[in-house]
């Protein structure tokens, strides 16, 4: 027991002395004002849902940033549009039609994306919205959203850890929402399944903190995309520039997100600096869980 003990505490010496180290050479860079932050330069990123809205900020912004990223979209022909755009800026971009609720399909898609080398940033961001309570929530309903914004998740974090292991580490950050903690009206499916992104990220986290892999989500209040765009559409008909007005007011900051503000925080948590962070829900709120007294 002891001897086990030993062994195990200086293979933590080990680490926590390599870790110092390139602390040290990082931070030596940083304090002469030479250093290079929030880049992604030689890494190999996959972003889900990146043919609109969140997801297409985040290719463009990681892209700007260093990485070659691969985007996975059930729209493909959208998804080829964003990527078209990336190369046309000078970035590394490669498009895949690939519908993330389909786990035979992610595999296929990802042993694709594997070809290209080492896979070491994964954004899960592929979700769908729902209105209704738990009576007007039928059950093809709960399973569809569930499909996507749940097992779409646990199939491309399933394609992706085994890889992310044997190459020593990795970054996972999920796309969760502030309807996964707070009660939303008429958001019974949607909210459920944004509360199991928050318990997945923790549960990854914490099981493969040996593993050196990073996994986080980031919870926004209302970001202007498509996807609200179309809730407005499908469900206030005629009144879209009301209810628009209305949600923008909801939020403490009198406005809705833009999707580069949440391609900014996770950028952020996916470089080096944010190197000490995992197992964390991040807010990006307006101050929509905290400010509304
Ligand atoms: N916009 C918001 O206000 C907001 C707020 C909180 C959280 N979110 C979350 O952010 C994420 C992105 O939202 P957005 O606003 O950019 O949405 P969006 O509708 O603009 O983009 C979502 C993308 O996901 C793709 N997609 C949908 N189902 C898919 C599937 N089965 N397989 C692969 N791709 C699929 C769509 O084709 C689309 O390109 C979602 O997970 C959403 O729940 C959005």
């Amino acid at each position: 027991m002891r001897k086990t003990r030993w062994r195990s505490s200086s293979k933590h010496i080990r680490s926590s002395r390599s870790s110092l180290k390139w602390f040290a050479s990082w931070r030596e860079g940083f304090l002469k004002g030479n250093s290079h932050t929030f880049r992604l330069d030689g890494k190999l990123a996959v972003v889900t849902g990146a043919a609109s809205g969140i997801g297409r900020a985040v290719a463009q912004r990681f892209a700007a940033s260093g990485a070659c990223v691969r985007l996975l979209d059930i729209d493909e022909k959208a998804a080829d549009a964003v990527a078209s755009e990336i190369r046309a800026t000078g970035g590394n971009a490669k498009a895949y039609g690939c519908d993330v609720s389909q786990p035979s399909a992610v595999n296929a898609t990802f042993n694709k994306i594997l070809e290209d080398g080492d896979l070491h940033i994964l954004i899960n961001n592929a979700g769908i919205s729902h209105v209704g309570n738990l009576e007007s929530t039928t059950e093809e309903d709960f399973d569809k959203v569930f499909s996507v914004n749940v097992k779409g998740i646990y199939n491309c974090m399933c394609a992706s850890v085994a890889h992310m292991k044997a190459n020593g580490g990795g970054i996972i950050v999920n796309m969760a929402s502030i309807a996964g903690t707070s009660g939303l009206a008429d958001r019974f499916a949607y909210s459920m399944s944004k509360g199991a992104v928050v318990a997945m990220t923790y549960s990854v986290a914490k099981d493969y903190l040996g593993h050196k892999i990073r996994c986080n989500c980031i919870s926004p209040a209302r970001v202007h995309t498509p996807f609200v765009d179309g809730f407005l559409h499908r469900n206030y008909p005629g009144k879209e520039q009301e209810m628009f007005e209305k949600l923008e007011k909801s939020q403490p900051i009198g406005r809705m997100a833009q999707p580069e503000e949440i391609a900014a925080l996770a950028l952020f948590l996916c470089s080096d600096e944010a190197s000490f962070i995992t197992g964390s829900d991040y807010p990006i709120d307006g101050g929509f869980l905290n400010l509304r007294g």
